[in-house]
């Protein structure tokens, strides 16, 4: 059996094995079907995956790596997010508003070695939940940038706190959260993306100790090691990268 026959397959029967297990009427069936050409008219696959499949192919992919934890990457990373200028702030509105936020720590190896110029991609949504570039109140470009470590691996941005948000629940995603009598928040985060040569990038998030949804996020993505705790407006966190993989060719 190839690699695809042996993964459709099993979900397949899956798939087979929950419609049994459940007797699946041929009504449930009808509305399955409508609710699966929705989702893809409405362009919500991407959000579905994000929000209901994501986090396990993470946490399976990544099991036992070496360095920091890290989680999933969402829907909301915009890869050409410009790269600051020192002091790091990202960019924001004039009137802005948010309690200001100090991200601060070191980017080293797994072994604790620092790594110089390595680049922190970070982004987040504002005050209200919203992120730049996917909500229209918001300029493209607030709270997105690239800050660089120091040569002793160390960086430092200037930011606010951000707001927990509900994933989008107007279309067919919603829909089905409500049907399940689900939530749709996610806890206030920051996301990273940390990457020096001859590692592997660090996709990962940081959650904020007390925030609102922690135990619940509907994108099941907090881990313990990456809820951090701010001390007057301060926040520190190091970041351990793995070793880049061997490609198998040149092994
Ligand atoms: C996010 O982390 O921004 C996100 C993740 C999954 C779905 C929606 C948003
Ligand atoms: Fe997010």
């Amino acid at each position: 059996m190839n690699r695809a026959e042996t993964v459709v397959s099993a979900m397949l029967d899956a798939i087979r094995g929950v419609i049994v297990e459940h007797d699946v009427t041929y009504e449930e069936y009808a509305i399955a079907k409508q609710w699966l050409m929705d989702v893809g008219e409405a362009g919500e696959w991407p959000l579905f995956l994000d929000v209901f499949v994501e986090t396990t192919v993470e946490r399976n992919a990544f099991r036992g790596r070496a360095g920091s934890a890290g989680t999933i990457l969402g829907p909301y990373h915009l890869p050409d997010a410009p790269v600051l200028d020192a002091p790091f702030e990202l960019p924001r509105r004039p009137d802005e508003q948010g309690e200001p936020l100090t991200l601060s720590g070191r980017v080293t190896d797994a072994e604790g070695t620092p790594l110089a110029g390595a680049v922190l991609d970070v982004w987040h949504a504002d005050a209200e939940g919203f992120y730049s570039g996917f909500h229209p109140d918001l300029p493209p470009g607030i709270f997105r940038g690239k800050v660089i470590a120091d040569a002793e691996g160390r960086y430092e941005v200037n930011t606010i706190l951000p707001a927990p948000y509900t994933i989008p629940h107007e279309g067919p995603t919603g829909a089905m959260v409500a049907a399940c009598e689900w939530h749709p928040w996610r806890p206030a985060h920051i996301h990273l993306i940390v990457d020096a040569p001859g590692h592997e990038p660090l996709i990962t998030q940081l959650f904020f100790e007390g925030s609102d949804y922690l135990d619940g996020d509907v994108a099941g993505a907090v881990k313990e090691d990456l809820v951090v705790r701010p001390v007057g407006g301060r926040v520190e966190y190091d970041f351990a990268l793995a070793p880049a993989e061997v490609p198998l060719a040149a092994a």
